[in-house]
């Protein structure tokens, strides 16, 4: 797949996407991706990510999202270091089955949250918005898919959430008071290739339909 323009309501807008699979072999193709290379992401393809996340649906067309980018190992590493007792206290309020080895992987110095991946991309939602939640997580899928068709890999971090909404954290990357941290999305080359899952059957409650 090539993209290289489009027009859409007298907006020319030039998109700079080159993908290597069609939608559907993309959809199977994306995994969770928790090993990456050192090759760092280029700013094209950055913009490209940002490009896709934002033509996600929107409810009553309020686009309510704001992004973070960080592309700097020492910055997610500190952001790793800050966000893992957070979480940890966190999970160890929750009743889970078998905690014993999440607790294990956040209680270890040298476990990062951001798996060492090139980029964060957090996406923040305007709490005033209706939906914004979904917005911000339709605007994340679309960007992995476009990564996963661009060979990008990626995993959403949600251990990170507690952390990007506290005050320092905020003030740090400039979060307004009136967004929310919803999509933190790690980002990189993948190290290994990893095959598709399965899942669960589609489970349908009722099916009507006239034929
Ligand atoms: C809201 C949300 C939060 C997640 N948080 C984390 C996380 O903090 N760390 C992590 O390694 N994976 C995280 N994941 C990834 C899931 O573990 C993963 O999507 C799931 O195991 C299915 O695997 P797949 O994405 O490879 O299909 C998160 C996924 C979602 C949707």
């Amino acid at each position: 797949m090539e993209v290289t323009d489009y027009s859409y309501g007298g907006i020319y807008i030039v998109l700079s996407i080159k993908a290597e699979k069609d939608i559907f072999e993309t959809i199977l193709a994306r995994r969770s991706v928790r090993s990456f290379k050192k090759n760092k992401i280029p700013q094209g393809i950055i913009s490209s990510l940002l490009e896709a996340a934002v033509r996600a649906p929107t409810a009553v067309h309020q686009e309510p999202w704001g992004f973070v980018i960080i592309q700097d190992e020492q910055t997610l590493k500190t952001l790793s270091d800050y966000a893992k007792p957070l979480f940890l206290t966190g999970l160890k309020q929750r009743e889970l089955d078998d905690p014993e080895q999440l607790l294990d992987v956040f209680e270890s110095q040298n476990f990062n949250i951001f798996y060492d991946a090139d980029a964060l991309i957090l996406i923040c939602g305007k709490t005033s918005s209706p939906f914004y939640a979904a917005d911000c997580w339709l605007a994340a899928e679309n960007l992995m898919l476009v990564a996963c068709a661009m060979n990008l890999g990626s995993c959403v971090i949600g251990s990170a959430v507690e952390a990007f909404n506290t005050s320092d954290i905020r003030n740090k990357f400039g979060i307004p008071n009136n967004f929310t941290a919803v999509a933190p999305i790690a980002l990189g080359y993948p190290n290994v290739e990893s095959p598709p899952t399965s899942r669960k059957a589609p489970l349908i409650f009722t099916r009507i339909a006239s034929d």
